[in-house]
């Protein structure tokens, strides 16, 4: 079920320095520092639409997308405590999901792996899951135990991450989970109901204002409303960092994206995540250090 990425070994690394013409010293040196750097049990680095196409150099509205990841993965690793996971929430191709977009994406997160990170993926509506699957298993990601879908949970210390699959048709924007994908939820929910639960997926929950969100969202809140352990749902797809309310109490968080955004005015970034004793705290990393909403903290308490 899982997309995961596992770290890279010190041996992958150090051959890859190598040949990218660095020094050995230099290169044990890095990964040394990296590696040695204290861990937060309960972090998460949150990453979303990274839009990465098959060239480096690619450009949209006005965005190198490689260049974005790069100044991203480059500010996790300076944190002064390595989160202990990385999330990439879809949209990690361009926009067809072509092979080569994963060839140049796997690169680009390669610096997150080689400080040590396991990176879990979700698949956006720009992503075509029999090409994101090759493309990571090239890699050395997980193999495939489930044909249609992908999801997997991640437990931390202190919450279950639930992660789903909602891309219904590649380069078509609404997302849809399904009556499987929900009924594998609802089980598992009931199966690991010892900790809170904290669900991510793709695609926004229906809302007035941003169409082409999760089609059967009224029936992934039918399954998450009633199970108290629910805390949060976290998402990408509208390009837009905001942080809202569900009627039941359940956290909303719509992560900003890693490339371009559709509003100049909202910012572009990642969310560094830190699961609390009886809540979460984000704090938004906003690429542009100017932005009036670099910085900002959010701390959600968890509905009882
Ligand atoms: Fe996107």
């Amino acid at each position: 079920m899982p997309i995961h990425l596992p770290p890279l070994s010190r041996r992958d690394f150090l051959v890859r320095s190598l040949l990218a013409g660095a020094g050995l010293a230099t290169s044990r040196a890095l990964f040394a520092a990296d590696r040695l750097k204290p861990i937060d049990p309960h972090s998460f680095a949150l990453l979303s639409d990274t839009h990465i196409s098959a060239d480096p150099k690619g450009a949209l509205r006005n965005v190198v997308m490689a260049d974005n990841l790069r100044a991203v993965t480059a500010e996790v690793n300076l944190l002064a405590q390595r989160p202990a996971h990385a999330l990439v929430n879809g949209d990690c191709a361009l926009l067809r999901g072509e092979p080569g977009d994963y060839v140049t994406f796997v690169d680009g997160v390669k610096p997150l792996r080689e400080a040590g990170m396991p990176l879990h993926l979700t698949l956006g509506n720009h992503d075509d899951r029999e090409h994101f699957w090759s493309g990571i298993t090239e890699a050395g990601g997980a193999k495939r135990p489930m044909k249609d879908r992908h999801v997997s949970m991640v437990a931390t210390p202190r919450a279950n991450w639930f992660l789903l699959d909602s891309l219904d048709k590649v380069n078509f924007t609404p997302g849809l989970l399904g009556e499987n994908q929900l009924a594998w939820l609802t089980d598992s929910l009931e199966k690991n109901a010892d900790k809170p639960a904290i669900i991510v997926g793709h695609h926004n929950p229906a809302e007035a204002d941003h169409k082409g969100g999760l089609t059967d969202s009224d029936a992934l809140f039918a399954v998450l409303a009633p199970r108290r352990q629910v805390k949060a749902f976290i998402f990408g797809h509208t390009h837009d960092w905001r942080v809202m309310k569900h009627d039941s109490g359940i956290h909303l968080i719509n992560l900003p994206p890693v490339a371009y955004v559709f509003n100049a005015s909202r910012p572009n970034g990642w969310v560094h995540a830190e699961v609390l004793e009886h809540g979460l705290r984000l704090k938004l990393s906003a690429l542009d250090k100017a932005h009036a909403e670099h910085g900002q903290v959010k701390e959600l308490e968890w509905r009882a």
